[in-house]
């Protein structure tokens, strides 16, 4: 049989060889002289290869949102693969795919209920981007070619996740990225909204810079804007009250398509299905990915309007109507994992348990505001951010020192920039949101 690594194998002559894998968004030289290897996962816990039980504050990557080791899903995956591997998607199918279109179609904001599949979140937000810019076109508006993102977006990383994304880092290194980009500001003011309960009261108007660079560009050339309803990746950015209606009031004042990237909001982060109905925003089109398996399998998707849909169902029946898919698009374990998922959410009512626990998951955070270093507490459904003052002449140290910490005292959280951001699975109990923040609580005291 082959190896199946579990707790208390580390040794160093067990260990493998860490030098081969070149790991993504790591610091891999600090990682392989002190790795944090996982190896099982149960419920709210992972354990680590020497036996440790780690706390997950992060739903894995903000995807394991039913928490782990849910065997309705594991059985699913097995079932499906012992019947078949894999069946081709182009000009072929599997009944799977279209069950599940249509079981997600019931969660999606009315009228948004054609459905895509791709395998990433990375991937959606490229097939909504190309879909945006393709549909003007089926129509005869092909000038509409621009694509605005916003500052501080996190929207994957291909070639168009980046180009509309506004992170730095992932940025600079690599050349031109996509023409006919441009971003809005982001929405971050900790001079006003520091401490903030939910959405921050100040900065709807913010969303009037969408209105300039249309302006700009001459709203006649726009596709499309692409904005995170609750940014994630960039350290928990919570629109400010009114600014995603005042998004929408624009992009409509001026036939340009609102796509909302829920890859992090979806299915039940915010207590809702989707962020959009939580917002009560409805954009032209969703991408989605993570809890859409619970980070099972790698699976995405997009939602896209019905009308967006038909706009392509022209021309000769037997032509293809959009050039565009994945190998593993609609992949049939996926498609297993995805629909025992919805089975989960459904029947343990996680699409709107993040509601019941917020309450208290506010209090528990807003209670670290007094401890050293911090500058900012933010919070939204089960979404937390604890913003530290960074080091001078150090940015992110001061973070990455408390996610080392924690770690090593059992709970796992994730930190971008100077940012602590946690996101649990939707199944998180009162004891242990105290024991996430009560560790917290004692990085932050032990911090330089
Ligand atoms: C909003 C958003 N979009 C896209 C992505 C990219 O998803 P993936 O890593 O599955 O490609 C992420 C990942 O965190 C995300 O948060």
């Amino acid at each position: 049989m082959d190896k199946i690594w579990a707790a208390n194998m580390m040794s160093s002559e067990n260990l493998p060889d860490l030098s081969y894998h070149w790991m993504p968004f790591t610091a891999n030289r600090q990682f392989k002289s002190n790795p944090r290897l996982l190896v099982e996962a149960e419920g709210m816990f992972y354990t680590s290869v020497e036996g440790n039980r780690i706390l997950d504050g992060v739903a894995g990557l903000w995807c394991v949102n039913a928490g782990h080791g849910r065997k309705r899903i594991a059985q699913a995956i097995k079932d499906q693969a012992d019947r078949m591997d894999y069946s081709p998607g182009f000009q072929m199918g599997h009944p799977g795919t279209f069950e599940l279109a249509a079981r997600l179609a019931q969660h999606l904001p009315r009228g948004i209920d054609r459905v895509f599949f791709t395998n990433s979140g990375s991937e959606s937000v490229e097939t909504a981007l190309k879909i945006a810019i393709a549909y003007h076109r089926v129509r005869g508006d092909g000038g509409r070619f621009r694509l605005i993102g916003r500052e501080r977006g996190y929207h994957g990383v291909n070639f168009g996740g980046i180009s509309v994304g506004g992170m730095v880092a992932n940025r600079k290194m690599f050349g031109s990225l996509l023409t006919g980009v441009d971003h809005i500001r982001h929405t971050h003011n900790l001079e006003k909204n520091a401490f903030s309960r939910g959405q921050p009261a100040h900065g709807a108007e913010l969303a009037e810079d969408l209105e300039r660079l249309v302006q700009l560009h001459d709203p006649s050339t726009v596709a499309a804007v692409i904005v995170e309803p609750v940014a994630g990746s960039a350290g928990v950015l919570i629109p400010p009250l009114g600014y995603l209606q005042k998004l929408r009031e624009i992009c409509d004042r001026h036939g340009i398509l609102l796509i909302f990237d829920e890859v992090i909001t979806g299915f039940g982060r915010l207590g809702k299905p989707f962020g959009s109905e939580y917002f009560d925003v409805k954009p032209d089109i969703i991408t989605a990915a993570k809890g859409l398996t619970n980070g099972a399998a790698p699976m995405g998707a997009v939602f896209v309007k019905r009308e967006i849909h038909d706009a392509f169902m022209h021309g000769p029946e037997g032509a293809i109507e959009l050039f565009h898919g994945y190998t593993y698009s609609g992949h049939p374990l996926a498609c297993a994992a995805a629909l025992a998922s919805l089975d989960v959410y459904e029947s343990d009512g996680l699409f709107t348990r993040a509601a019941a626990m917020a309450d208290y998951w506010e209090d528990a955070l807003h209670s670290l505001k007094d401890a050293p270093h911090v500058i900012d507490v933010r919070n939204i459904g089960l979404i937390g951010a604890v913003e530290l003052e960074p080091i001078a002449g150090q940015p992110t140290k001061r973070a990455f020192s408390a996610f080392l910490d924690a770690y090593e005292n059992g709970v796992l959280v994730r930190t971008t920039g100077d940012t602590i951001a946690m996101s649990p699975p939707l199944i998180i109990e009162k004891q242990h949101i105290d024991q996430l923040v009560g560790t917290l609580g004692e990085v932050l005291k032990r911090l330089e």
